[in-house]
């Protein structure tokens, strides 16, 4: 597939904005993988590697990790034959230094099929649902304590409804780190925000509550320049592409 025809997606927003819900949903519908940094790092750290190592010093203060160690990861996993026909990006870039990395990269260049899809969501709204957060390590499923319950708990813990491994609760869900990880966030991401808008590929999804509005939204967001087959989830075709977005 040349790069005109891959589908590219990034998921912008706070904390608990819900861009590791909608991924993947998303992923299910388009046929392409969701490369979620967190997850990427979450693994690290439990494998106890290098990488992990020098992550963890990092995400435990709810600060990002430097950004070379983010490129390597980006660069090897787009590298992958399973992301021929598109990604979608959850949790990267995070700042504008990391925006220009991606629009650079050889990968993407000259995607005419390019999304960047921001979901806000108020300050107090993001405390509480990341203090009812539980997470599967395993297979990476999102879980709610109020309006996603995971239906199996033994002992006191709640076990994940795919897979049956034990949730956690994300170190980095701590109050006092999440309020951090807010900052953090509206320090690197406003300026990067910027940029996708001056570059006239962000869309915005305003505080939302449910999470099929949001999806909704999304899709409505893509389908709107892109026909979409379903019965042949690889064939993916343009109505108009007159933006030439990434020139
Ligand atoms: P990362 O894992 O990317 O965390 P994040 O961006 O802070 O986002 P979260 O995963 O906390 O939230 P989310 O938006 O995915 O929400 P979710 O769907 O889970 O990064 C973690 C750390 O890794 C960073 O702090 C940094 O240190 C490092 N890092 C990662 N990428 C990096 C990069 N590129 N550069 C440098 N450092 C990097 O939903 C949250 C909760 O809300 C869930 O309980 C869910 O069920 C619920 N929920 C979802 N949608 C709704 C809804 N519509 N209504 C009500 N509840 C909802």
């Amino acid at each position: 597939m040349t790069n005109h025809k891959k589908l590219i997606i990034i998921l912008l927003g706070p904390p608990g904005a819900g861009k590791g819900t909608q991924a993947k949903l998303i992923e299910d519908r388009y046929n392409i993988p969701h490369i979620s940094t967190g997850d990427i790092l979450r693994d690290a750290i439990l494998k106890n590697s290098a990488l992990g190592k020098k992550a963890n010093f990092y995400m435990q203060k709810g600060d990002l990790v430097p950004d070379n160690i983010i490129f390597d990861l980006i660069e090897n996993r787009v590298d992958q034959p399973e992301c021929k026909n598109g990604v979608l990006f959850d949790g990267f870039p995070r700042n504008v230094r990391q925006a220009k990395m991606l629009q650079n990269m050889d990968y993407i260049k000259d995607c005419e099929n390019f999304f960047a899809i921001l979901i806000n969501i108020p300050d107090e709204e993001v405390i509480k649902r990341l203090s009812n957060r539980r997470y599967c390590p395993k297979c990476k499923s999102i879980y709610n304590l109020i309006h996603k319950i995971p239906k199996r708990k033994v002992n006191g813990v709640y076990l994940c409804d795919y897979c049956g491994t034990e949730l956690i609760i994300r170190d980095d869900d701590k109050v006092e780190t999440v309020k951090n990880r807010l900052k953090v966030y509206y320090d690197s991401a406003e300026p990067m925000i910027d940029f996708f808008r001056n570059l006239s590929v962000l869309h915005i999804i305003e505080d939302t509550v449910l999470q099929e509005d949001v999806f909704h939204e999304i899709t409505k967001i893509i389908e709107e320049e892109l026909i979409y087959e379903p019965s042949d989830r690889h064939k993916l075709s343009f109505a108009s592409s007159e933006r030439q977005k990434w020139s």
